[in-house]
């Protein structure tokens, strides 16, 4: 069967977004224009040269029921949280943190030459799994691998697989793809994304053509839709997707997910499944009881929630 390829089913613009004790930052999926991306519930960009966009940080905060994935390009992040974990992460470095059945934690920038610069994405769990235990990847800018192509193109590998080179964030139920890819001018770059996954890319550099164009009756493999940065490219289902550049270069996120096509109820920094569930986690943050705990009591209540 011949593979299909990717069409653009919406190019979507960052909003300007203020966040935690007051950071600067670009927001796409997680808007009125794009809620939900089954299974990404959030997406923010943030770059500045002026710390004042970002030195107030994320201060102690509250997470339950999802994943989140911090993708650092300049500066740092201090950050410890309530499974003890504690430490900084710069340009390069990844913390895929899976919150799960609950965690606190703090997220401070500490700028570098007074850039900072990186990408945060939410990533959902399914009902099952959303009082897990909270679990938590970082992974050294050095771990991360590089594929180089003839052409020019590079390609960071975070997860998924490009080439036969396989990123080492592991064991995520989306099984997730999430790469950052750098073309020259005049490149192509075909990626796989499995059947039924959704897939994004987030244009943060240049400007590239994305897709095919799908219209009525197009059978051809040229062109794509031109999106320049910073904006969020949404494709269609298929088997692959394509990227070109013309005269300038570009650099994007292409990531992917498999959706867990579940109701969801979210209320800030905890995404469950019904509204009892949002009005619990308050409860239980109210009550101190919120983190996650290896007793016989969180043992018992996770019985409950998975009904
Ligand atoms: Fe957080």
């Amino acid at each position: 069967m011949a593979r299909e390829a990717r069409c653009v089913r919406d190019v979507v613009e960052p909003r300007p977004t203020l966040e935690g004790a007051g950071v600067r930052l670009r927001r796409t999926i997680g808007t009125h224009a794009l809620d939900y991306l089954d299974p990404f519930l959030l997406l923010d960009h943030f770059a500045s040269d002026d710390p004042r966009d970002y030195i107030a940080g994320f201060p102690w905060h509250p997470h339950r029921g999802i994943e989140t994935v911090t993708y650092m390009l300049a500066g740092e992040v201090d950050h410890h949280d309530s499974i003890g974990n504690r430490g900084t992460i710069g340009p390069g470095d990844v913390q895929w943190m899976t919150a799960g059945g609950g965690i606190l934690h703090e997220e401070m920038p500490r700028p570098r030459d007074g850039r900072m610069a990186g990408f945060q994405l939410w990533v959902n769990l399914p009902a099952a799994l959303k009082m897990t235990r909270p679990r938590y990847q970082e992974v050294r800018a050095e771990s991360i691998p590089v594929v180089r192509r003839d052409d020019g193109s590079l390609v960071r590998v975070v997860a998924g697989e490009v080439d036969g080179v396989v990123g080492p964030v592991s064991e995520i139920y989306a099984e997730p793809t999430y790469l950052d890819v750098t073309l020259p001018p005049g490149a192509t770059f075909v990626h796989s994304i499995a059947r039924g996954h959704n897939g994004f890319a987030y244009v943060f550099e240049g400007e590239g053509r994305f897709g095919v164009v799908c219209e009525e009756g197009y059978r051809g493999d040229a062109g794509g839709e031109l999106v320049a940065a910073p904006d969020l490219v949404v494709f269609t289902d298929g088997d692959e997707v394509t990227v070109r550049t013309d005269a300038a270069a570009t650099r994007f996120l292409l990531a992917s997910g498999r959706p867990l096509d579940e109701p969801i109820a979210r209320y800030g920094p905890f995404v469950m499944t019904t509204k009892d569930e949002i009005q619990a986690a308050l409860d239980d943050l109210r009550t101190e009881s919120f983190v996650w705990r290896d007793d016989a009591e969180w043992a018992r209540r996770r019985q409950t929630w998975r009904g």
